[in-house]
């Protein structure tokens, strides 16, 4: 199903008044797991905290070729929440007495990126997959820490990430769909390049933290290319992927043989 840019902007108005941490319980992270994620933790809050000026000038400009004028106001309000993260553990860090980053490789690295892109179709899979691992690497935070704050500002953000690959999906199949055959063809295999050089410059920039929270190499692949599947399968054919268990091939097997 594809919702409207409406429907993503009162989503995003209605989730931002939400506050779901308790910020009266305090940090208690120990300095064995602190020594594990502080710097994950440090460079996921600096990618946070990004102004998303190129991000919104490429949905201007996207939303001036279409009929879809909600369209940015609904990205306005998609930083917003991404700046609550930033935000979130910006503060946390201050809170635990540590210093935040001004720089790291791989913000400097994405920021490149945006700064020269204005196309909306590589925004989109590039947020796409930089969301689908910050949802590993957020229950892997959890799992590393035994700080309920800490668990909190995770489990915030993970409920938010759900939504934002939802929003991003639906906007790629938009894209998608106005493809004719064999440039969607060549676009999956730009996508999947893409897709396999940034999961592993995050896997070598961010193993420690990963391991931490129990999530291997092989671990961390697997799950990144299923959600990568997931979504082809979604921008293809504008459904999840069916699974069909093997009750229903035993039901479908002899409905065949009765035929
Ligand atoms: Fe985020
Ligand atoms: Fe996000």
């Amino acid at each position: 199903m594809i919702h409207t840019s409406q429907f993503w902007k009162v989503h995003f108005e209605n989730n931002l008044m939400k506050q779901r941490i308790d910020w009266s319980k305090g940090p208690s992270i120990s300095n064995v797991e602190k020594n594990k994620v502080l710097y994950s933790l440090k460079a996921w809050q600096l990618g946070e905290t990004s102004d998303g000026k190129h991000l919104l000038a490429a949905a201007n400009k996207y939303s001036g070729t279409t009929q879809d004028e909600v369209y940015p106001e609904a990205v306005e309000l998609f930083i917003k929440e991404e700046q609550k993260h930033g935000n979130n553990l910006g503060r946390y860090i201050d809170l635990i007495g540590e210093k935040r980053a001004k720089q790291d490789w791989g913000d400097t690295l994405f920021r490149k990126i945006r700064y020269f892109n204005t196309s909306m179709e590589i925004w989109t899979i590039a947020v796409i997959i930089v969301e689908s691992a910050a949802q590993i690497f957020y229950q892997a935070l959890k799992e590393a820490t035994d700080c309920n704050l800490l668990k909190s500002i995770c489990n915030d953000i993970l409920i938010d990430e759900a939504h934002h690959i939802k929003f991003q999906n639906e906007r790629l199949y938009i894209l998608f769909q106005k493809k004719r055959f064999y440039f969607k063809v060549i676009s999956v295999l730009l996508y999947s390049a893409f897709f396999f050089f940034v999961i592993h410059a995050i896997w070598f920039g961010h193993k420690k933290a990963l391991k931490a929270g129990n999530v291997t190499f092989k671990l961390f692949m697997e799950k990144m290319f299923g959600k990568f599947f997931k979504t082809m399968v979604f921008v293809y054919s504008g459904q999840k992927e069916q699974f069909v268990s093997n009750e229903q091939i035993r039901v479908s097997e002899q409905v065949y043989l009765r035929s």
